[in-house]
């Protein structure tokens, strides 16, 4: 189990690469199992919850190669039973249930525990399979879906208590691929990684309209064929290293972004007091801190609305900015692990209620802390860059779930950080 030592009060220069998607990745992955023919994925990010996908894969059957980025699946069989020890290492991986049930009738997949980011519900998934006439039935912490006749167009609403589902929306697009005659999905999930999917299955022969929206149409079709795609750029990774820029840099250049998916980070940068230039094809983006930052409001929202995916970031970016900042998770409100860590390097943050409110400190001092989520560490690091002193930070494997290479990326920014083992 590595840690992560940061040389913090440095300054971040030069130019990186953003990886693909991780939350492109994993449905599109799972999505393979569609079809009997193989697929080949690119840009699939180096990252261990793209790793476990593939195991689950392989474990259901696949013939999965990897070679650097590019992923070539061929799920000539499938088995539909996807074994415990893989499925409770990764929430994601309830999206293989969408393709097995359509594929083969049948899905056994263990309900995915709890989360440190709160309670993770799988209700609308489930609801939208029984919507298209799946039976369910619960056995020793498995969920066990059934359609031995195959299933059958709806029009399912997947409206949740704090909005829209995104992998729920994967699921049942998915599932209703290969369902008989049409699907409607109201209140769908419109995040980019969500249209990246669709794009993918539309490549596999599948009818859909209207990704992207809040109601996509689905015409079930009798097969789906062999595809090649290239995932979409991460907009969370480009967004951490954004605010790597603003929060510690003397100006960062990322390159293979998508400037569309980046708005919400842009303009609170650019309301935080900070510069941000696109190149004019929107592919790279250059940022540097502002003369004067101040600190400001950001409620999570789903997309295009500010990501919970990046408040963590945002809010380690405001505990070093002068002024009060509120932060409020509306999708994930038990989202604030990262603050009593920050606080132990001298943060002030007060968290009430899904809402942290941050009074920003002229310094902040290293110390020992430890990783609880993905996007928390990422936190860390950000807070660890501007601290006085070498932060160290335990339990890495968080942050080697969804960023590839970070501490690499860091070294080439000219960060001082190191990989060592704990
Ligand atoms: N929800 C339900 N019932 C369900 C499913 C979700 O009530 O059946 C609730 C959730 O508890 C949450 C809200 O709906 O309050 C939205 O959750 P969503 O289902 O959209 O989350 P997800 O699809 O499981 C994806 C990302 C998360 C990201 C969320 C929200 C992937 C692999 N994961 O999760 O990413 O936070 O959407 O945008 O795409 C991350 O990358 O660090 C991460 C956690």
């Amino acid at each position: 189990m590595d840690k992560l030592l940061v040389h913090g009060n440095g300054s971040l220069r030069g130019t990186i690469n953003i990886s693909g998607s991780k939350n492109a990745s994993l449905p599109i992955l799972a999505a393979t199992l569609l079809s009997e023919e193989a697929s080949i994925v690119r840009r699939v990010p180096d990252v261990s919850d793209t790793n476990y996908m593939l195991q689950i894969l392989r474990a259901l059957g696949a013939e999965v190669e990897r070679s650097s980025g590019t992923v070539r699946v061929e799920p000539a069989t499938v088995s539909p039973e996807a074994p415990y020890d893989l499925v409770r290492k990764m929430r994601a991986s309830i999206c293989v249930m969408g393709p097995l049930l359509t594929r083969v009738g049948r899905a056994k997949i263990s309900l995915p525990g709890g989360c440190v980011i709160g309670d993770r519900p799988v209700d609308l998934h489930v609801k939208a399979m029984q919507g298209l006439g799946a039976s369910v039935e619960m056995e020793g912490g498995d969920i066990i879906l059934t359609a031995p006749k195959g299933l059958v167009g709806a029009e399912i609403d997947m409206q949740g208590k704090h909005g829209p589902t995104v992998l729920g929306t994967d699921n049942l697009m998915m599932a209703a691929t290969l369902a008989r005659g049409t699907t409607i999905i109201e209140s769908a999930a419109s995040e980019p990684e969500v249209v990246d999917l669709a794009n993918f299955l539309i490549g596999m022969g599948a009818r859909i309209e209207g990704a992207g929206t809040r109601r996509i149409v689905i015409e079930g079709v009798n097969e789906l064929t062999a595809v090649e795609h290239t995932v979409i750029p991460d907009r969370i990774e480009a967004g951490t290293f954004m605010v790597a820029g603003a929060m510690a840099g003397e100006g960062i250049t990322l390159r293979r972004v998508c400037r569309d998916h980046l708005g919400a980070a842009h303009d609170k940068l650019i309301e935080a007091g900070h510069l941000v230039s696109f190149s004019d094809d929107g592919s790279e983006v250059s940022v540097s801190p502002g003369a004067s930052p101040r600190g400001c409001d950001i409620i999570t929202a789903p997309y295009p609305g500010f990501p919970t995916d990046m408040q963590a970031q945002f809010t380690a970016m405001f505990v070093t900015t002068p002024g009060i900042s509120v932060v409020e998770d509306k999708i994930f409100p038990q989202r604030f692990m990262h603050c009593s860590e920050m606080k132990r390097m001298g943060a002030d943050i007060t968290v009430d209620g899904g809402r942290a409110v941050i009074r920003g400190v002229d310094i902040l001092s290293a110390a020992p802390v430890m990783a609880s989520d993905l996007r928390a560490s990422a936190a860390l690091v950000l807070a660890a860059l501007r601290a006085r002193g070498t932060t160290e930070i335990n339990r890495l494997y968080h942050i080697d779930r969804g960023y590839e290479h970070i501490d690499e990326k860091l070294l080439q920014l000219g960060g001082t950080v190191e990989r060592v083992p704990a």
